[in-house]
């Protein structure tokens, strides 16, 4: 259930992980993670404006429901990039998997390959690229670049990733600096597992530094002959992950990107940016098709899924949720993670009348200019008051006949 790595404790659960919704994990796995590792998963930068933002300003967008669509039995299969995939769900890189589970990244690229999704893994993953490759031989996968000051390393990461059959990198421009993250400052959080990449080519690794120094180890700038130059150098397409802004979009397909990944980083970087759903839209209108869009930050809902389809993405990414679906119950609990936004996203697609994600791509969305609430369901165990019992609201278990009075309403 729990093993230790130099006293950090890790789940090696791997079990399937039933749920009512994907929200609810993020109270579960607090049972099994040290506060500090839950804290630096969930938390954002600052007052966490943006972070909270990225959730609820779903709202301002609202599904049309449509009827007499004479369909049935959804598809939800895509293709990204020549890669045939299940869903357009997909496992965003998270550095340092090990934090929620002994198999780390390996687990994670398992449970990505049973629900059909496209994996990403991290510069900062704790395996191998080669192990997470032989994990899944023929699952697709992509590889996120932190890049370095040094390029003798990232040459060696680019050689390692397009030996193991990484079919892409996404090349994080927003993370120079870590946002100002307070809870990592009052948990003193530091990595506790080593992490690949560091081991074999830097000095140290990884282990027992900060998010801060971590960073500090990157480039810290970074500009248009960067993209070109990582475009020349490795061979592979490259999509920019972390813009949020129509220029930044110009620049970076003016730089050669092969396509865009709208994120604000789940929150975690500039705080009182806008949520990444609230610039979509124009970003979307300014690509026009000529590169694909990769969108994450706050997706927690099927309908968050259609939503950003609808606006313009290719492919939605989701963090957080995996990360406990998969200390919850490894690779399993990620599969679950996947299955349960498919499963809400299907339902969401039979009541539009969208067969494939393609119709999904064209359906109807209202944009509001509020933001209505963003509670959890009545039934939610974080809202649920307790229920009145009284004598006339108890379902007897002995009767059960067509004389008992008990109807279907
Ligand atoms: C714990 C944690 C670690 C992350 N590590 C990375 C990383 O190594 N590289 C990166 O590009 N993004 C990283 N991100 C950002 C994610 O790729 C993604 O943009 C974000 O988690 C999406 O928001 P969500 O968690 O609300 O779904 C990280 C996010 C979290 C929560």
């Amino acid at each position: 259930m729990t093993v230790y790595y130099k006293g950090f404790p890790q789940s090696d659960r791997e079990e399937y992980v039933n749920m009512v919704n994907v929200e609810e994990l993020e109270q579960r796995v607090k049972k099994i993670m040290p506060e500090g590792a839950y804290y630096y998963i969930a938390s954002g930068s600052e007052n966490e404006w943006t972070w909270r933002n990225n959730t609820a300003a779903f709202n301002h967008f609202q599904i049309v429901p449509r009827a007499l669509t004479d369909m049935e039995d959804p598809q939800l299969d895509t293709e990204f990039m020549g890669m045939k995939l299940k869903t357009p769900v997909m496992i965003s890189p998270i550095a340092c998997h090990g934090i929620a589970h002994t198999k780390a990244e390996i687990d994670t690229q398992k449970g990505a390959a049973m629900a059909g999704a496209l994996f990403s893994s991290s510069t900062y993953a704790n395996k191998s690229v080669e192990d997470i490759a032989a994990a899944a031989p023929d699952a697709p996968r992509f590889f996120q670049l932190y890049l370095s000051k040094d390029w003798k390393f990232n040459r060696m990461v680019f050689d390692a990733i397009k030996k193991a059959g990484y079919k892409g990198i996404f090349l994080t421009v927003d993370a120079l600096v870590s946002g100002y993250r307070e809870a990592n400052i009052r948990t003193k959080f530091t990595y506790p597992v080593p992490l690949d990449f560091f081991t074999r080519y830097l000095n140290g690794k990884g282990e027992g530094q900060s998010v801060a120094q971590m960073y500090a180890s990157s480039a810290q700038k970074i500009g248009p002959e960067d993209v070109k130059r990582i475009k020349e150098e490795s061979g592979l397409p490259v999509f920019v992950k972390g813009i949020e802004s129509v220029e930044d979009a110009y620049k970076a397909i003016g730089a050669g990107a092969d396509g865009i990944y709208v994120t604000n980083h789940g929150g975690r970087q500039v705080d009182g940016g806008p949520a990444s759903i609230d610039v979509l839209p124009d970003i979307a209108k300014a690509v026009d098709h000529r590169v694909p869009i990769v969108f994450d930050s706050g997706v927690r809902r099927g309908s968050h899924v259609f939503k950003a389809l609808a606006l313009g993405a290719d492919m939605v990414g989701i963090g957080r949720p995996y990360l406990y679906g998969l200390a919850l119950g490894g690779a399993q609990g990620v599969e679950a993670v996947i299955d349960q936004l498919d499963k809400e996203l299907k339902i969401d697609m039979q009541l539009t009348g969208c067969k494939t994600i393609e119709d999904v791509k064209h359906a109807a969305i209202r944009h509001i200019q509020y933001t209505a609430d963003n509670l959890p369901s009545i039934t939610d165990p974080s809202r649920m008051k307790p229920y009145p019992k009284t004598a006339d609201n108890q379902i007897k278990t002995e009767t059960s006949d067509a004389t008992s009075g008990a109807s279907e309403a």
